[in-house]
């Protein structure tokens, strides 16, 4: 029985065989994300002292180059993932083409993929606000002993084993899933442990935020402008409130522990919205329905589309089911 005090070492161990291909190296997959974003976290929380300490591009008084914050963080979760032997692939924001993993011993034994956004919401660093990393999961589907494939990585959301982010906010989180609902754990920055603070989190059924980019509402498709002039009108638990951080992974996070519903639509400007349905939409519509959301791009459920490229971008519409179906219900009547 999962208990606030736990930490996630002792969670994962004691959850490990919960999952159906119990061998132990999912657990090492994830034990290796939480390290890396130790890592991470550290050197997010020092972004402030840029000015002090050098920036981006700079030479350091080691005489190392300053990088970029989601350089880094695309270095160190590369690293870390690959050390394990457990990762037989990798797909980042930042590389444009899949990484192929093998140690020399191993000869593509690795089974999993592992794709992620290293630093979401990057823009927000700057200002001292929070980002995060997300990350998905698979198993791979050609045959073990061969090299990744491009199929490997483009799977439908709904194959995902796990799923998860860390948000670097005023406390550091780390909130995954393995199909068995989502569990929050926060890092206790003074030993280094993450301990489990939000067990089975679920979305509210009804919320009353919203979170969208109403600086492109001109652009928005019909659907979408009337939905949000509904979230707007005053009438029963309206008007709702705005939220809009610029970080999916923040906006996300608030919205499932407070009810609401994020949404980046595409627009007259960009066809496919935004957002990349491999490391950023998937991840967090399969986080949403376990904890009893949805994720949508206004007509299809976000893990049913069938991908096509690594930086393919969609639609999104996600958070508190009844708010979801709310807008898919504009979607639909404005087609
Ligand atoms: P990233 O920093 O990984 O490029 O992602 C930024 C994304 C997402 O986090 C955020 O919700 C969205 O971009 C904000 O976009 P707008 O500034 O267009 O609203
Ligand atoms: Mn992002
Ligand atoms: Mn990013």
């Amino acid at each position: 029985m999962a208990s606030k005090n736990q930490t996630l070492g002792e969670f994962i161990i004691e959850n490990q065989s919960s999952f159906k291909y119990s061998s132990g190296e999912l657990s090492r997959l994830i034990n290796s994300i939480r390290l890396a974003a130790k890592v991470v976290n550290h050197e997010v929380n020092k972004a402030g002292l840029v000015d002090i300490i050098g920036a981006a591009g700079d030479t350091n008084i080691q005489g190392e180059n300053q990088q970029k914050l989601d350089v880094y963080a695309n270095e160190k979760f590369i690293q870390t993932l690959t050390n394990r032997n457990i990762v037989c692939g990798i797909a980042s924001e930042e590389e444009e083409n899949f990484i192929t993993i093998n140690s020399q011993d191993e000869n593509h034994q690795n089974k999993y993929i592992v794709l992620i956004d290293p630093l979401d919401g990057s823009s927000n660093i700057d200002v001292n606000v929070s980002v995060g990393t997300i990350f998905s999961v698979y198993r791979r589907v050609t045959p073990v002993g061969t090299p990744v494939q491009l199929e490997d990585f483009l799977q439908k959301g709904s194959q995902q084993v796990a799923a998860g982010y860390i948000v670097y906010g005023t406390s550091t989180m780390l909130v995954y899933t393995t199909g068995d609902g989502v569990n929050g754990f926060t890092l206790n920055p003074a030993i280094g442990s993450y301990y489990l603070s939000h067990p089975n989190i679920k979305f509210p059924e009804n919320g009353t935020i919203y979170s969208v980019n109403e600086g492109n509402y001109i652009h928005f498709p019909q659907g979408i402008k009337n939905y949000i002039k509904y979230c707007q009108k005053e009438e029963g638990n309206r008007p709702y409130t705005s939220r809009y951080i610029g970080s999916l992974v923040s906006d996300f996070h608030r919205n499932m522990i407070k009810g609401g519903i994020y949404m980046y639509p595409k627009s007259s400007k960009s066809s496919n919205g935004k957002l990349r349905l491999l490391y950023e939409c998937n991840p967090m519509a399969f986080l949403a329905e376990q904890a009893n959301g949805k994720a949508s791009d206004g007509f299809t459920r976000i893990m049913d589309i069938e991908p096509t490229e690594l930086h393919q971008r969609v639609p999104f519409i996600c958070g508190s089911k009844n708010m979801v179906n709310k807008a898919e219900e504009f979607m639909f009547a404005a087609k």
